[in-house]
This record gives C-alpha cells, structure tokens and sequence, in this order.
C-alpha cells in the first residue's frame, strides 16, 4: 500500500478559513483575481486531463515526444537510483514512463488534488511493487516542506509540463532555489514551454471544443462552493491571450453582463466585460530559461528540444 498524506499541520476547520479569506481578497481587489490552484477539484483535474489530450494543446504531447525519444541519453545523464519527486503530479502517467529507465528507491508524487492523486498511485503501486511510493497533498502556494519520509540521498525532481511557467518569474527562481537547496546531490528535470507563433499559443488556450473554457469556468463552481458565493457560470466567458510584452498567455474570466456575486456578508459588482484574472503561463526562451536556472543555483545543464523548438526538457545537477 503507497503511503498517503495531506501534510498539513492545520485544523480542516482553519485550512478552511485561511483559504475563504484568500479567496474573498482576490473578488474584492480592484482587478479581481483567484489562484490557480482552485482550478484542481475533482472536476478540474479531470477537465485538465482532457486539455492534455486535445489537439490544440501542444505542450503535453510535445514534452511526451522529448521524453520518450531521449530518455536512454536523460537516464544517462541523471543516473539510477535516488527519490524521485513529482511535482504536481496529477495521474502520474508522465513520471511512470521515467521508472523502467531511471530506476527510482522511491517515488514521490505530490499534488494539491489529493483524491485524484491517491488513486492514480494504488494503481501504479500495483504495477512497480519494487518501488516505494509516498504520496504527499501539499500547496506550493503556501510555505512547503518534505517530511521525513522522503528519502534525502539524491533527490531528483521531477516538474514537466511547464508548471514553473505558471509562477512569476521572480517567485519561480525562489521556488527553484528552495528545490535546490534540498536536492543532496541530485538534479532537476523539468519541462519549459518556448516562445513561439501567437495563434498557436492563443490556441493552446483557447481550444475549437471548449474544454479550456470549461476548465477555466469550473473554478467559479470551485468558489461558490468553498465561499458559498452565487456566481451564475452562464453570466461568465472563458478568454485567453498571449501577452507578447509579458510574455505570457494570460487566462480570465470576462463578466458577459453587469452582475453582481454575492458570499457571506460581501459583494462584489462586475460591470459587463470587466474580468478576473486566473492564472498566467509564461512562455520563455531557452537560454532565458537556463539563466534563470543558473541563478537559482543549478548548473551543468542539459537540454533536449522537439523538431520546432516548441517545447525543451531540461536536466540541471544540484551541485
Ligand atoms: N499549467 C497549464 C499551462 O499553463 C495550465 C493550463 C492549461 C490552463 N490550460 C489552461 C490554465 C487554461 C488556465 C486556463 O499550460
């Protein structure tokens, strides 16, 4: 049975609360904005599953390719053994390639969608019997540590997808050093989206099926329920640009008419057309990106990039 834990010190009841003030902070400042974390309840990460699967949304398949065509070269490169953890984790499909090469002690998924993540790893526990499995909940958007449990000799972490694109860049070269100073001797492998043609990232967001929008409306359904707030879905529209200046695809949700949400003894007005942000995803250059993993103290890396040089996996040594 893999070892499962919401690794967090705090009551539900607080947790709770800590998470409505957040919440409430977000609705009422002058240009209102949520954290994507609230993107991942049940139906989130599923909906976000699909997005993974949909032709528009290059990067998933892209890094796949990457990863599957230089594996042998990456294993040689990071070596055998060592904890591997994976960051945001989700299904864990992505990481379960790695095993039969890499050859992992002991595996490490973490996710804030705790549900989704216990069971992806009882079913893979099944299938690698010979690799110790701890599955952590924990928010990278609050302060995070590893327990005890996670074994500390050659750390390797595991963050594909492009996640760290979702962090400002100066919060993403901190949450970096922090996953250094932490590594033993291990490294970084880890997935950046590149610059490229604007109607191909504006499509990436904002896909022919509507899958996009359904996930990025789902998080009103996610406030509503955590605030009790009323938000009407049907009042709301997905919209996604790439934001050449910042470069950066930015996601909101535009009010379609003038409407007011309500929670607790609070409101909120929107005017028709005004928005709330919910989540970035910044696009960089390769040598931009091994900067900002020099800075953070990584070095000797090494990357592997697709036909297009749409997407790049990178390794980086700790030390
Ligand atoms: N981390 C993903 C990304 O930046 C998240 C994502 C994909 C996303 N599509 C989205 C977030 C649409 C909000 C809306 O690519």
């Amino acid at each position: 049975m893999p070892n499962l834990q919401v690794s967090s010190p705090t009551s539900e009841q607080t947790r709770h609360r800590v998470i409505q003030l957040e919440l409430e902070a977000g609705l009422l400042a002058d240009k209102a904005y949520t954290s994507p974390k609230y993107f991942y309840d049940t139906v989130g990460s599923v909906l976000f599953e699909a997005i993974c699967v949909l032709p528009e949304y290059y990067p998933t398949r892209t890094e796949a390719s990457i990863l599957t065509k230089h594996l042998s070269e990456m294993a040689h490169v990071i070596g055998s053994g060592g904890t591997l953890i994976d960051l945001g984790a989700g299904n864990c499909a992505k990481a379960a390639h790695l095993f039969p090469m890499l050859h992992p002690d002991q595996y490490v998924p973490i996710d804030i969608s705790v549900n989704h993540l216990s069971d992806a790893v009882q079913r893979l526990q099944q299938r690698f019997p010979h690799i110790e499995m701890t599955a952590l909940g924990i928010d990278f958007s609050q302060d995070w540590c590893l327990p005890d449990e996670v074994r500390s000799e050659k750390r390797i972490f595991f963050y594909p997808g492009s996640s760290i694109g979702n962090f400002e860049p100066d919060i993403a070269r901190n949450f970096l050093k922090k996953l250094r100073s932490s590594c033993d001797g291990g490294g970084i492998l880890i997935g950046i989206d590149l610059i490229k043609d604007q109607a191909i990232l504006n499509a990436a967001y904002d896909d022919e099926l509507g899958v996009t929008a359904a996930f990025n409306l789902n998080v009103l359904r996610h406030i509503n329920r955590q605030l009790g707030s009323d938000f009407d879905i049907r009042e709301w529209k997905h919209f996604a640009m790439f934001n050449a200046e910042r470069s950066r695809v930015e996601m909101h949700l535009e009010a379609i008419t003038e409407t007011t949400v309500h929670w607790q003894h609070e409101h909120r007005r929107f005017m028709r057309g005004e928005r709330i942000h919910t989540e970035n995803s910044y696009k960089y250059t390769l040598p931009a990106f091994l900067a900002l993993l020099e800075s953070a103290g990584f070095n000797n890396a090494r990357s592997w990039t697709d036909k297009d040089n749409w997407f790049a996996v990178v390794y980086a040594h700790a030390n």
